[in-house]
């Protein structure tokens, strides 16, 4: 099923996610739920509380559904070691249309249970450090707007409030 992705704005979008505890068919199906909605807005991450579900579960794909084994369920991960610098330009689907330069780790190593509850941890470069860094921050109700600069961030919102004026977002 293809959930609606919630936009900026949503306060679920800025608060801390409650832990996975159950690992069942729930879960699974809210992972397999949060894949399909990713493929069909075309992005390469996607975090539980875009689609208005406040719990620490991100998948994420950075081939864009062009190789099944690089698909990810993140459940309650934790950045446990980063390495490096890369500077790139970031969207998110719950801002689209807007984009800015982060600087991230080049390496991030994550820590996370998958769909099964089973631990495991995996080591990523470039994009895939950035969306582990990403999906993580949403977990934490941190958006990629936390990390561009202040005329930037002012600038986004000032766009953002008038498209919500408008009715446009
Ligand atoms: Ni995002």
């Amino acid at each position: 099923m293809i959930h609606k992705i919630v936009k900026y704005g949503a306060p679920v979008l800025e608060k801390k996610a409650s832990p996975v505890t159950k690992f069942d068919n729930e879960l699974k199906k809210l992972a397999e739920d949060m894949f399909e909605s990713m493929y069909a807005a075309l992005g390469v991450g996607l975090a539980a509380p875009q689609i208005g579900i406040s719990v620490h579960l991100a998948v994420i794909d950075v081939t864009t559904g062009k190789n099944p084994e690089a698909k990810l369920v993140l459940a309650n991960p934790e950045i446990i070691h980063v390495e490096g610098e890369q500077r790139e330009e970031e969207g998110c689907l719950s801002l689209p249309g807007f984009r800015g330069n982060v600087i991230r780790p080049r390496y991030v190593t994550v820590r996370a249970q998958d769909v099964t509850g089973q631990i495991f941890e995996m080591r990523g470069e470039g994009l895939l450090a950035r969306a582990f860094c990403h999906e993580t921050d949403h977990l934490n109700g941190t958006l990629f707007i936390q990390h561009v600069g202040i005329l930037k961030r002012d600038l986004i919102k000032r766009k953002i409030r008038k498209l919500v004026k408008a009715g446009d977002w």
